[in-house]
């Protein structure tokens, strides 16, 4: 673990978010909390549909509103609830302060602005700066990414340039102004090996230069084995396990985490994504009483399916589990 991991920037707390979907409601976040400290890259994993996307864009306040809502709990930056902020002082802080780097680039850049247009307007909403030194700003931000010709690439739209440049400048979008918390979502699953090697490198050394807390969400193990501080595993909507990366690696106690890391067999392994664990996650719609990867456990005990694990522990290590397990090798 680095030494030099500082305050905390982000911090949630029992964090509850209920989907509407045909016609009911049911919570696919259910009671989440969990830290991002400054200078510190904390990796949130876990299977497909458990809810790590919908935390993200419920801390930057963009939950599509029309059918998830936040039931319960609060998002503090700085101490401040995000929760309570009114629109407009979310999206003052949105880019300045707390900047996202999206799931998909191709859909997440509009299509009929230039990158140059795009990074200026972003540029200018935030900061009183001209035409020309947004201009300047925009270029510095797209080097800073490592997007070759940048000043010739303010006139491209996006479909003109590839997989690997799209990303780099949403890279650039969200670091131009260089906020304090960078969450991304997945952000190099679309892009071949090198390309995904060469963009995680450039996000790591600009979250170490500028000291960002970044919440990296990722379903790549290798990924997380190089650039995590901290891992936060997530289950149905809830945290199950969290710890130092190393810790993660050498002794996961959550069976479920185990599974997971099946597949690889060290922290140095460059390999390897989340590993199949058999069963399902079980639909939100119908929790079971219990804890809700008891259906799946091999270490399952009887009150394992009555009633439901609180997640206990300190800074250093929190696990959410009746029966953890000792790493069988
Ligand atoms: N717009 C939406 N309408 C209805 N249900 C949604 C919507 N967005 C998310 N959900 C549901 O919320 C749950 C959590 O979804 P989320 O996108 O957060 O998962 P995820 O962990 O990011 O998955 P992935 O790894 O596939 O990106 C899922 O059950 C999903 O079906
Ligand atoms: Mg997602």
């Amino acid at each position: 673990m680095k030494e030099e991991i500082q305050d905390n920037l982000i911090q949630i707390h029992d964090l509850r978010i209920s989907i509407y979907s045909e016609g009911s409601y049911f919570d696919v976040v259910k009671g989440l909390s969990l830290s991002v400290c400054s200078n510190e890259i904390l990796c949130l994993v876990g299977e497909s549909g458990c809810g790590k996307s919908i935390t993200a864009l419920s801390v930057m306040g963009l939950l599509p509103t029309d059918v998830a809502q936040v039931t319960n709990g609060e998002i503090l930056f700085r101490g401040q609830d995000l929760l309570k902020l009114s629109a407009s002082d979310m999206r003052r802080l949105r880019s300045d302060e707390i900047s996202m780097i999206f799931q998909d680039p191709i859909t997440s850049l509009d299509p009929v602005f230039t990158i140059g247009s795009l990074l200026t307007e972003i540029i200018r909403v935030h900061r009183n700066v001209g035409s020309s030194e947004a201009e300047n700003m925009a270029v510095d931000a797209l080097e800073a990414a490592q997007l070759p010709n940048a000043r010739q690439r303010l006139k491209s739209y996006p479909h003109e340039l590839s997989g690997g440049m799209r990303q780099r400048v949403m890279i650039a979008l969200a670091t131009a102004l260089n906020p304090a918390v960078l969450i991304a979502d997945e952000p190099t699953t679309a892009l071949d090996v090198t390309v995904q090697a060469q963009i995680l490198e450039r996000l790591r050394e600009r979250q170490r230069e500028q000291k960002m807390g970044m919440l990296l969400i990722t379903h790549d193990l290798a990924v997380v084995a190089e650039v995590a501080d901290r891992v936060a595993v997530m289950y149905a909507g809830e945290i199950v396990e969290e710890a130092s990366v190393q810790t993660l690696f050498d002794k996961p106690q959550h069976p479920y985490t185990q599974g997971l890391l099946g597949a690889i067999p060290d922290i140095t392994a460059r390999r390897g994504s989340l590993h199949a664990i058999p069963g399902r996650v079980p639909p939100p719609q119908v929790p079971p009483p219990g804890c809700e990867f008891a259906p799946r456990c091999v270490h399952a005990l009887e009150e394992c399916w009555e009633s439901r694990p609180l997640l206990e522990g300190s800074g250093e290590g929190k696990l959410r589990c009746f029966n953890p397990q000792p790493l069988i090798t």
